[in-house]
C-alpha cells in the first residue's frame, strides 16, 4: 500500500444510481477517500456499480451493518432527495460525518432537522454543491470581487435533458433539481444575501418532463441589487453550459462566464487568474476530507446550506402564489415550526425549539473552528 492509500479515508457511499457510479468511478482514483463500502435497496444495482467500478467494497441494503463491516468512517450520501434526510441521520447518529449530494432536503423545514441533528450528533454535514467547484468560475469570482457594489446578476440556463428517473416525475425538475446549482453559484460569487423572490413557472407544450421545466426569477439581494435567472430543461438548440451563462453589472464594470472556459472582465484594471485545482465532485470531496483533518468549517456545512434551499423553496412557492413576492426570512421562520410539528424524535424536536428564531438557529457557531478562508483565485 502507497503512502497517499494508507492515509486515504474509508468511505460507505449510499446511493448506486447513475451519480453513486460516477462518485464511485471518481473515488476509485481518489487520493483522498477510498470507497470501502455501497449501499443501495437494490443490491443486484449496488453490486453491478461495484463491479463496473472495478472495486472490491462490501455491499448491502444496510448503512450500519455495511459500515460496520467495511470499517467506514465517513458516509457520502447519493439517495434520491427524498431519503437524503434519514440516510443522513442513520449516518450522523452512527458517528458517521457526511457528504451529502445537493439538494440536501425536499424542504427547508426537512434541512432545519438536518441542522439540528447535526449539532446534536457533533459530526460534520456537508452539502456537495459541485457546481462551487469550477476553476473559471473562482476567476470569474475574482473579477466580479473587483468590480464594487452589484447592479445585477444574471444567470440563464437553457438545457435539452434526458435523464429518465426522479427527476422527469418530480413537480419542478428545474428549480428544485439544476436551478439548486445555480443558486447556490451566486451565493458563492457574493456574500449579498438574497432576501426575497418573485417566480414563474411552466412546463412548455412539448416537455418530457411531468412537472414545470421552465421557470424565470428574480431575487433581490440584501443590498437592494438584483440576481435575474431564466432556464428551461427542454430546450432543444442553443444549449448553455450545464453551469448557466453569467452577466454581473456592478459600479466599475461588468464580468460575464460562459459557464465553460471564457471569463471576460470590461472594467479598468480587472484582472484574474484561472486556479488549477481539483473541479466539481472532486473538489468537494478534497474539501470534505481536508475539514474533518484541519476542523476548518468547510463550505456548505449544512447551516450554510439552508439558505441555498430557501431560495429554491422561495421560488418555487412563488411560483404557486402565481409571481407574488415571496420573503425568505418569513420562509426560514414558518419552516422552523414546520420542523417543530413534523419533527419525531425528541431530542431533535427539543433543539429546534430551543432557537429564538431560524435565523438564529442557522447564523450560530458552525461545525468547525472558523469559516473557509475563501484565497484568491481559489474555490474555499
Ligand atoms: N452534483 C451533480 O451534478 C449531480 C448530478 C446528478 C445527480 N445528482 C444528485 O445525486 C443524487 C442521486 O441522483 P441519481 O441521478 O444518481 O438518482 P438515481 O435514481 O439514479 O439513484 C438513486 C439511488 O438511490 C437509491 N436509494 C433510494 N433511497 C435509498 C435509501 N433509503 N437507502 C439506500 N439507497 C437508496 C435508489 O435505489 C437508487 O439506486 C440526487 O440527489 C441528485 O440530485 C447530483
Amino acid at each position: 500500500m502507497s503512502a497517499s492509500e494508507a492515509t486515504r479515508l474509508p468511505v460507505v457511499v449510499i446511493g448506486a444510481g447513475a451519480m453513486g457510479g460516477a462518485w464511485l468511478r471518481m473515488l476509485a482514483d481518489s487520493p483522498h477517500a477510498e470507497p470501502v463500502g455501497v449501499v443501495d435497496l437494490n443490491l443486484e444495482l449496488a453490486q453491478a456499480t461495484v463491479a463496473s467500478a472495478g472495486l472490491d467494497a462490501v455491499v448491502g441494503d444496510s448503512l450500519v451493518e455495511v459500515a460496520e463491516r467495511s470499517g467506514a468512517r465517513a458516509a457520502i450520501n447519493v439517495t434520491v432527495p427524498q431519503a437524503h434526510r434519514v440516510v443522513n441521520e442513520q449516518a450522523l447518529r452512527a458517528g458517521l460525518p457526511v457528504l451529502c449530494e445537493k439538494p440536501l432536503a425536499p424542504t427547508v423545514s426537512e434541512a432545519l432537522r438536518q441542522v439540528a441533528l447535526a449539532d446534536l450528533t457533533g459530526e460534520l454535514l456537508m452539502v456537495s454543491q459541485s457546481r462551487r467547484y469550477f476553476n473559471h468560475l473562482a476567476a470569474f469570482k475574482q473579477a466580479v470581487e473587483q468590480l464594487g457594489p452589484l447592479g445585477a446578476v444574471h444567470a440563464t440556463f437553457f438545457h435539452e435533458d434526458h435523464e429518465p428517473g426522479f427527476r422527469e416525475q418530480m413537480a419542478h425538475p428545474l428549480l428544485v433539481d439544476m436551478s439548486v446549482h445555480h443558486f447556490d453559484m451566486l451565493r458563492y460569487l457574493s456574500a449579498d444575501e438574497p432576501v426575497s423572490v418573485r417566480c414563474n413557472s411552466w412546463n412548455p407544450p412539448w416537455s418530457w418532463f411531468a412537472g414545470d421545466a421552465a421557470a424565470t426569477a428574480t431575487f433581490e439581494l440584501a443590498s437592494g441589487a438584483r440576481f435575474v435567472y431564466s432556464g428551461s430543461r427542454c430546450t432543444p438548440g442553443l444549449q448553455s453550459s450545464w453551469n448557466a451563462d453569467w452577466h454581473v453589472y456592478a459600479e466599475r464594470g461588468a464580468a460575464s462566464w460562459n459557464g465553460d472556459e471564457l471569463v471576460i472582465a470590461d472594467a479598468e484594471g480587472v484582472g484574474f487568474e484561472v486556479p488549477d485545482r481539483r473541479e466539481s465532485i472532486e473538489g468537494s470531496l478534497e474539501e470534505f476530507v481536508s475539514a474533518l483533518a484541519t476542523g476548518i468549517t468547510p463550505q456548505n456545512e449544512v447551516r450554510l446550506n439552508v439558505l441555498t434551499l430557501a431560495m429554491v423553496e422561495g421560488a418555487v412557492l412563488s411560483s404557486a402564489r402565481g409571481g407574488e413576492r415571496v420573503d425568505l426570512r418569513d420562509l426560514l421562520e414558518d419552516s422552523l415550526a414546520q420542523a417543530i410539528a413534523d419533527e419525531q424524535r425528541d431530542d431533535v424536536a427539543e433543539l429546534l425549539r430551543s432557537w429564538p428564531s431560524a435565523a438564529d438557529g442557522i447564523s450560530t457557531q458552525p461545525w468547525g473552528s472558523s469559516p473557509a478562508p475563501i484565497a484568491a483565485g481559489g474555490a474555499r
